[in-house]
């Protein structure tokens, strides 16, 4: 976009469910530079309802209209997973910029049509991979900038929930496209590979098990969608694997919904030559002068959804390609439908 006269972005929300009214919005809305003016829902009540709450002047449901608006900058992708693709190529085909949430879409076609969309158009394409923007991560990019891990050659990612099997859309497969690998393990396994420098993924083998389904914990609340009619349970609740990647170096993964084991919340490891770092618990493991050194850095807490939020507006006015690539998304994307098919064929894939 050209800067306007009053230096303010114009943004859209397509989807205004969830992660919309509790991440992106109030993110938004944090910005100076950031006028809000138009919202897109399936359901027109929602529609309305966001859009009276934040003095939102535009309300569709049909992102098609919605994109042909003049005065729209740029938009969040904030729908279902199924919606991602063709929310995000018709915003890019009618010369908007776009923030699309995790997973970039549902298959390794579509993020790669998205992805060529955003090269013909010369719009920007900007992945919500939001753990990016902690702080601890900013801080290992820039000690691996300066060699201090020397070569990356294995990483483990891990997320596990003990019965976190969410209530709604995510277990409809049609909707989703996927279980825990699409959902939460997309944030570890983005997370880890940015931390190895974005190797290329080229083979994958992994399991994946469906035991759990619909399963009724007493005293376990469940994360609940929008919408929790007719739930589908026909996604996995838990896989592990390995990726190679081109440059010679692994990551291993266990990622659950529900599983019988210790939560894990995100826990990313990356094995160098000169010292390795994880995080949760964030610590360096190193050495100096000879001796074995655990280093714990004191990290300032951030919402990173403002910071993610932030970036994307400083890519539209600036035209500075975002730091989260529809490449990223790609390559991320490639290993997740990986993880599938090679458990499917119950062999290793070449991606
Ligand atoms: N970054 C994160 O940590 C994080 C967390 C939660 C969800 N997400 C992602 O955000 C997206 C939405 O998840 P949610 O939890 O907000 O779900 P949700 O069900 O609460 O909201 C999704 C909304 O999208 C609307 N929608 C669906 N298809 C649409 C279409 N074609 N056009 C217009 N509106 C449509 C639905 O009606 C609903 O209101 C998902 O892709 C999910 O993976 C990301």
């Amino acid at each position: 976009m050209a800067v306007r006269n009053d230096g303010k972005v114009r943004i859209g929300l397509i989807g205004v469910g969830n992660i919309a009214q509790n991440a992106h919005i109030p993110a938004y809305l944090h910005q100076p530079d950031v006028e809000l003016v138009a919202v897109c829902d399936l359901n027109k009540g929602r529609a309305e309802e966001v859009a009276r709450k934040h003095n939102i002047a535009h309300v569709f449901t049909d992102y098609n209209e919605m994109v042909k608006l003049e005065d729209l900058d740029a938009v969040s992708v904030c729908t279902w997973n199924n919606a991602h693709a063709g929310a995000t190529i018709a915003a890019l085909e009618a010369g908007k910029d776009v923030l699309c949430e995790k997973p970039m879409a549902m298959t390794v076609a579509e993020a790669e049509a998205m992805r060529d969309a955003a090269r013909r158009t010369g719009r920007l394409l900007m992945l919500g991979f939001v753990n990016r923007f902690r702080t601890s991560v900013g801080m290992i990019k820039e000690l691996e900038a300066a060699g201090k891990f020397g070569e990356i050659y294995y990483a483990k990612a891990t997320i596990l929930r003990r019965r976190g099997t969410p209530l709604g859309w995510f277990t409809d497969p049609k909707k989703s496209g996927g279980g825990p690998v699409i959902d939460i393990g997309v944030h570890v396994i983005d997370i880890t590979r940015y931390l190895m420098g974005n190797p290329e993924p080229v083979r994958v083998s992994a399991a994946v098990y469906s035991k759990f389904g619909d399963y009724k914990t007493k005293a376990v609340s469940r994360w609940e969608a929008f919408d929790k009619d007719n739930l589908v349970f026909g996604v996995e609740d838990l896989a592990g694997g390995i990726i190679h990647f081109a440059n010679g170096a692994s990551m291993v993964f266990d990622v659950s919904w529900a599983a019988n084991t210790a939560e894990t919340p995100l826990v990313s490891e990356i094995f160098g030559t000169k010292a390795g770092a994880s995080l949760e618990p964030f610590v360096i493991y190193t050495e100096d002068e000879g001796y074995l050194v655990d280093e714990k850095p004191v990290v300032r807490e951030v919402n990173i959804f403002d910071q993610e939020i932030r970036h994307f507006v400083d890519c539209v006015k600036t035209r500075q390609q975002p730091i989260s690539s529809a490449d990223d998304g790609v390559a991320v994307q490639k290993i997740l439908n990986g993880i599938y098919a090679s458990a499917a064929q119950g062999k290793e894939v070449t991606l």
